[in-house]
C-alpha cells in the first residue's frame, strides 16, 4: 500500500484564490488509476485553505468570536477543493471516498489526540481509495487549529506501514537550499533521515534562502524516521507518478527510512 501527499501547491495556484488546476489533477488521477495499487490519498488545501486559515489565525486556536466565521468559511473551501479532487478521480474510474479529518479527528495542542483509523483501513479492504486533507479540525487544549496533509500522512504512515510514501510537489525533489531564491541550490537524489538531519541544521544557517524548502524537509524528516522509504516528485512532469508507483526509476528524492 502506498499513501501519496498531493501538494497543494501541485493542485492549485497558489498565488491566485480558488484556482483549482484541473489539467494537472486529471493526468495524476490517470497516473493513479493505470498503477492500480491500493492507495490512501492526502492532499493539501493550497490557495483554497491558507489565504482564510492565515487571515483569522485558526492555527492559534480560538481567540475571538470572529474565527468561528472564518473556520467554517476554511472548511467550507478546502471541502470544495476535495469535492473537485474527487470528480477528477472519479472521472479516471478511480474509486474514491472522502474522509473529512474534522469528522475523524481531534488534535489536543497540535498533537493527535484521537483518529477513527478504521474508516480508512474498511474502505481500503473493499477496494477503494480513500481521500482525506488538510482541513480544520477540532483541538482539546485551543479549541481548533489546523491539520496539515503533512501530519496526516506521518500519522497515517505511522499506523499503516506503507511500502512508500510519495510526495507530489511543484518541484522535482529537494535542494540543499530553495532552488527559487538561490542559483547554487543543489539537487539531492538520494539522502537518509540521519543526512537530513544535518542538512537541517545548516539550512538554519541561511534562513533567508531556504524558507519553503525548509518546512518540507522538517516534515520529511519525521517521516523518515519512520524507517519507510519516503519519494519526492514533480507532479508537473507527466509520467513521474506513474512510474515511481510501478517501481521505475525518475528524477526526484529518495529519503531512504532511518535503518538503513
Ligand atoms: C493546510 O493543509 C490545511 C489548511 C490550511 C486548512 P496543507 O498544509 O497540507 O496544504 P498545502 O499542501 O501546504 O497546500
Amino acid at each position: 500500500m502506498f499513501i501519496i501527499k498531493l501538494g497543494g501547491s501541485v493542485i492549485t495556484d497558489k498565488s491566485k484564490k480558488e484556482c483549482f488546476q484541473q489539467d494537472i489533477v486529471d493526468n495524476l488521477s490517470e497516473e493513479i488509476k493505470k498503477a492500480d495499487k491500493d492507495i490512501i490519498l492526502v492532499h493539501g488545501a493550497g490557495s483554497f485553505g491558507h489565504i482564510l486559515a492565515k487571515k483569522y489565525k485558526l492555527n492559534a486556536g480560538y481567540k475571538y468570536d470572529k474565527q468561528i466565521e472564518g473556520f467554517s468559511a476554511t472548511h467550507a473551501m478546502v471541502q470544495k477543493l476535495n469535492t473537485l479532487v474527487l470528480e477528477s478521480l472519479q472521472n479516471h474510474r478511480v474509486h474514491a471516498v472522502s474522509i473529512a479529518p474534522h469528522s475523524i479527528l481531534r488534535l489536543d495542542n497540535h498533537i493527535l489526540d484521537e483518529i477513527n483509523y478504521k474508516v480508512f483501513k474498511e474502505y481500503l479492504n473493499k477496494s477503494f481509495t480513500p481521500v482525506t486533507f488538510g482541513d480544520v479540525v477540532l483541538d482539546k487544549k485551543l479549541g481548533f487549529s489546523i491539520c496539515s496533509g503533512d501530519f496526516l500522512v506521518k500519522v497515517l504512515a505511522d499506523h499503516f506501514k506503507p511500502e512508500k510514501i510519495i510526495f507530489v510537489l511543484d518541484e522535482d525533489g529537494l535542494y540543499t537550499s530553495n532552488p527559487k531564491m538561490d542559483e547554487n541550490a543543489e539537487f539531492i537524489d538520494s539522502t537518509t533521515a540521519d543526512k537530513l538531519k544535518k542538512l537541517i541544521t545548516s539550512l538554519d544557517n541561511h534562513a533567508d534562502v531556504t524558507m519553503g524548502m525548509k518546512g518540507k524537509i522538517d516534515s520529511i524528516n519525521e517521516i523518515a524516521g519512520l524507517n519507510i522509504d519516503t519519494i519526492l516528485l514533480n507532479g508537473n512532469k507527466p509520467e513521474r507518478l506513474y512510474k515511481a508507483l510501478i517501481g521505475e526509476k525518475i528524477k526526484g528524492t529518495i529519503v531512504y527510512g532511518d535503518n538503513r
